[in-house]
This record gives C-alpha cells, sequence and structure tokens, in this order.
C-alpha cells in the first residue's frame, strides 16, 4: 500500500485527479472504475476542468461504477447514472455508451445480471485504475462488513449503517433503495491499480482499521492490503488515528522522488 497523507480534501482531490489523467494519458484504451459519494465528487470537478481547457479527452475511456441501487430507473435523480451524468459523463466528451452501471431491475435475475457485468469489464480488458471512497464501516464498494473477500458483482442488502449515513442525501418523503448491486471484492482487486480516497475525522477508525487492521470480511477495505498496487489518498482527519503517520509522510516523500524520474505508472 502506498499511503499518501495531505494536508485537506482539496489536495486529495487533486492528487486523484493526476493519478486518473496520468491513466487516461497513458493508455489507448483506459478502463476506469468509478465511485460515486459524496468523496470524489471534487475528484469529478476537477477532471472536468482539466478537459475543459483542452488538457484531457476522455473520447476512448470506458467506465464501469461500482454500484448502482437496485431496481431504479436511470432517469431517477437518486441513481448513480444521474450522479454520473451531473458530476462527470455530461460534461466531458465521453462515449456515454462506453459508461457501465451494474443495474438490475426487479424482473431481472441479479446473478446473471452480476455475472454479464463481470464478463463485460473482462471484455473491456479489466479495470486499469479504479476508485474508490470508504464507508464509515469500512466498505468498499456496497460490499458491507461480512463481505466474501472473493465476491463478484452481486446484490446487496445494505447495513442500517450504510442507509443511516446515506439517508442525508435523500429527502424526507423520498424512496431510499435499501438493496444495491455493487462489484465484488474480487472483482475491485482484480483492477491493475486501485486508488482509495478518504477525508474527514469520520473515516479516521475505518481508514486505521483498512491500513494496520487484519484482513477480515469485517473491514472489506483491509482486503486493499493484499493488492499489487493500492494508492490510499487521505486527509489529514482520515488519517489522525494512524500512529505510523511520520513513517507514511516520510516515505511517500521518498516515492516521490521516483515518480518525479521514472513517472506515476509502470
Ligand atoms: C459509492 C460507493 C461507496 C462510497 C462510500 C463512501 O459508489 O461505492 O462505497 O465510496 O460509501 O461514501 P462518501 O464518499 O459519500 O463518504
Amino acid at each position: 500500500m502506498q499511503i499518501i497523507i495531505l494536508e485537506n480534501a482539496e489536495q486529495v482531490a487533486s492528487g486523484a485527479a493526476q493519478w486518473v489523467a496520468e491513466v487516461i494519458k497513458q493508455k489507448t484504451n483506459p478502463v476506469l472504475g468509478l465511485a460515486t459519494g459524496s468523496t470524489p465528487i471534487s475528484l469529478y470537478k476537477q477532471l472536468v476542468e482539466y478537459h475543459q481547457k483542452g488538457q484531457l479527452s476522455f473520447e476512448n475511456v470506458t467506465t464501469f461504477n461500482l454500484d448502482e441501487y437496485h431496481n431504479i430507473e436511470a432517469e431517477n435523480p437518486q441513481s448513480y447514472r444521474t450522479f454520473m451524468k451531473q458530476n462527470l459523463f455530461d460534461h466531458v466528451n465521453i462515449d456515454q455508451e462506453k459508461t457501465y452501471l451494474p443495474t438490475c431491475r426487479n424482473d431481472q435475475n441479479p446473478r446473471v445480471q452480476g455475472l454479464a457485468y463481470e464478463e463485460q469489464i473482462k471484455n473491456a480488458g479489466g479495470v486499469d485504475l479504479q476508485i474508490l471512497g470508504i464507508g464509515a464501516n469500512g466498505h468498499i464498494g456496497f460490499n458491507e462488513p461480512t463481505s466474501s473477500l472473493a465476491s463478484r458483482t452481486r446484490i446487496k442488502t445494505l447495513t442500517k449503517q450504510t442507509l443511516q449515513d446515506n439517508s442525508r442525501l435523500f429527502k424526507k418523503d423520498e424512496y431510499q433503495p435499501t438493496m444495491a448491486m455493487t462489484m465484488g471484492i474480487a472483482t475491485i482487486l482484480d483492477a491493475r491499480y486501485v486508488l482509495l480516497m478518504a477525508t474527514g475525522k469520520n473515516k479516521a477508525a475505518a481508514v486505521k482499521q483498512m491500513i494496520t487492521g487484519p484482513v477480515t470480511a469485517m473491514c472489506p477495505a483491509s482486503a486493499l492490503q493484499m493488492h499489487e498496487n493500492a494508492i490510499i489518498l487521505i486527509d489529514k482527519d482520515a488519517a489522525s488515528e494512524l500512529t505510523e503517520q511520520e513513517y507514511f509522510q516520510w516515505a511517500n516523500q521518498e516515492h516521490q522522488k521516483i515518480n518525479q524520474t521514472f513517472g506515476l505508472f509502470i
């Protein structure tokens, strides 16, 4: 794991944007794994800005989102398709036919839909860089605690904590879905690079468990310890429970010298 501790959320967003831009520029047909939620919003803002300044083209980019609510219309204001359109897709030159989310209607078998999503990812050549946030309970995607570390795209029932955390995004009388399709932990681990962003004190305990706790289904993000190329971009608040902060800062300075000479990726 490469742990990068930055001053604030703004720096986390621009750090993440640099990694994403680098993948897009280096690969002929870049495949990005995308996340929704509050954390990546400023990353997407930065990417839109790069695009508007003529510095970044999404022409050849394919995207796969981590998750989508079960049985939700794409046009529903609460769908993750709508979130992605509002925050990224509608503002860049991406071919929206090449933007995928793991959808599943009531009349569709979630197992078949899950397998089909895995197949689509494979056919696109696999994910080059997977963007992740982390839940206060350690979830990645909607892989809630106790999710199998070998899980693949499937339907999950959300925990009370996740429903509570996300209730801020729904109006008082609005229906809040309780189930979602999500890439599995093994799906996420298949990405060539994973980049997890975390900001704020409410993520500090989960971040500590992810980095220094045991690899356990009780903290799905801890599975990233088993990933060869995991980049963890966090602000000081999210890092506040880590006792190894000084070492991480030092190691990162050393890494930066290597990055400056050889670039961010192999
Ligand atoms: C979103 C997702 C979730 C979020 C996590 C953090 O697609 O998969 O795992 O990344 O719940 O959400 P925020 O960023 O809103 O704190």
